[in-house]
C-alpha cells in the first residue's frame, strides 16, 4: 500500500483528509500533529506526535516512513498571529517547507501543499492561478513564500488554494459559521463586515479536491473554494437563514472601524475553471454546501 503522511493531521483540513483516506482503505496513512490526537477514532492510520519546526526530527521521521506523498497542511492560520509573531510565523510557514522540500527532492516525494487567497491583494476579485500575487499581511507573505520555494525547487508538487474553510471536527473547532451560528443561538450581538468579500469554502470539498490530485498524480497549481462570491456581513446573514436565527443580532460594519493588527484583502474570491476541469471540483456555492454542514451537525444530535 502507498504511504502518506499528512502534517497537521489535528487541524481542520488535516482531520477530514485522514477520515476520507481512512475509509478509502487503499493507503497507509500517517498523520503529523504538536499537540495530541484529537481524532475520536484511532483507527486506521498512524499518528505521530512531532513538532516540524525540528528539522532533523522531520526529516528522519520522512526518510523512516518513505512516503510517496505528504499533503502538507500544518501551518501558523491565525492571520493576526503571524503579523504579531513573524519570526516563529516564518519558522513554521517557510523554514518548514524548506525542510519537507529537501527531503522530498532526497527521496522523490511529491508534495501537495495548502495555500491561500491571502497571497493576493484583494484589489481585484476572482483570482486566476497565475495572477500576481502581492500579499497585503505577513501569513499572506509567508504562504507566498513557501509556494516560490516549492515551485523553485522542481520537485512533484500540487499547491492548492483555498479560501476562508469551516466544517466539522471532532475537537469542535472554532469556524466562522459555528462562530456566527453559537453567537445569535447565545443572543449576542456580532458585527460583522461589509467590505470584504470571499468565497467560503465547505472542508470536505477542500479535502476531496486533495485527495484526487492525489489520486490522479496531478500537479501544479490550482483553486479550490466554492463559486459564491459573498461578504463577511452577508455569510452571516446566509448562516442565519440556513439555521432558522434571528438575523437582528447581525450589525454591518466598515473594515476600516476594526482595529486588526493584519490588513485583510478586501476582495479575493477564485476562478474555478481550471480545478473544475482537472481536479473535477464540483461548482457549489457557499448556500448550497451550508445546507450539506447544517445535515452533518443536525446528524450528531
Ligand atoms: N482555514 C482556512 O480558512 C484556510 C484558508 C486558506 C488557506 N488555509 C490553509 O490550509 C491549511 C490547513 O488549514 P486548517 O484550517 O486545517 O489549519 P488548522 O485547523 O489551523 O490546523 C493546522 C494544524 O497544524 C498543526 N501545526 C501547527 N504548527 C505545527 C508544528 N509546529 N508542528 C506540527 N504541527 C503543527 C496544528 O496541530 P496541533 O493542533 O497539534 O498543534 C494544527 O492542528 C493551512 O496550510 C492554511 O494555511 C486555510
Amino acid at each position: 500500500m502507498k504511504r502518506i503522511i499528512i502534517t497537521g493531521s489535528n487541524g481542520l483540513l488535516g482531520q477530514k483528509l485522514i477520515k476520507l483516506l481512512v475509509k478509502k482503505n487503499t493507503y497507509n496513512i500517517y498523520g503529523i500533529s504538536k499537540d495530541k490526537n484529537c481524532l475520536n477514532d484511532k483507527r486506521g492510520y498512524t499518528f505521530i506526535n512531532l513538532d516540524i519546526t525540528d528539522p532533523n526530527a522531520l526529516s528522519e521521521l520522512i526518510e523512516k516512513i518513505n512516503p510517496c506523498f505528504i499533503i502538507h497542511t500544518a501551518a501558523m492560520t491565525n492571520v493576526d498571529t503571524c503579523e504579531l509573531h513573524k519570526k516563529e510565523c516564518d519558522i513554521i510557514n517557510v523554514d518548514a517547507v524548506r525542510t519537507l522540500v529537501e527531503s522530498c527532492k532526497k527521496n522523490d516525494i511529491h508534495l501537495i501543499h495548502l495555500s491561500t487567497d491571502f497571497i493576493f491583494d484583494g484589489k481585484k476579485g476572482f483570482y486566476k492561478e497565475d495572477d500576481i500575487p502581492n500579499p497585503v499581511n505577513y501569513y499572506g507573505l509567508s504562504k507566498l513564500r513557501s509556494e516560490r520555494i516549492i515551485i523553485d525547487s522542481n520537485i512533484k508538487h500540487t499547491i492548492i488554494r483555498t479560501i476562508l474553510v469551516y466544517g466539522l471536527t471532532d475537537d469542535n473547532k472554532n469556524n466562522i459559521v459555528l462562530w456566527i451560528k453559537n453567537s445569535i443561538e447565545n443572543k449576542q450581538q456580532i458585527n460583522l463586515v461589509t467590505d470584504q468579500l470571499r468565497m467560503p469554502t465547505l472542508v470536505d470539498d477542500l479535502a476531496q479536491a486533495c485527495i484526487y490530485a492525489l489520486k490522479n498524480n496531478i500537479e501544479g497549481t490550482y483553486n479550490v473554494s466554492s463559486d459564491q462570491l459573498i461578504s463577511i456581513y452577508e455569510l452571516a446573514v446566509e448562516v442565519a437563514k440556513a439555521f432558522d436565527l434571528d438575523k437582528s443580532f447581525i450589525n454591518p460594519i466598515p473594515t476600516s472601524s476594526l482595529d486588526q493588527p493584519a490588513k485583510r484583502p478586501p476582495i479575493t474570491g477564485f476562478d474555478l475553471t481550471r480545478s473544475i476541469n482537472e481536479l473535477k471540483l464540483p461548482s457549489f456555492s457557499f448556500s448550497e454546501r451550508l445546507q450539506v454542514f447544517k445535515n452533518q451537525l443536525e446528524s450528531l444530535d
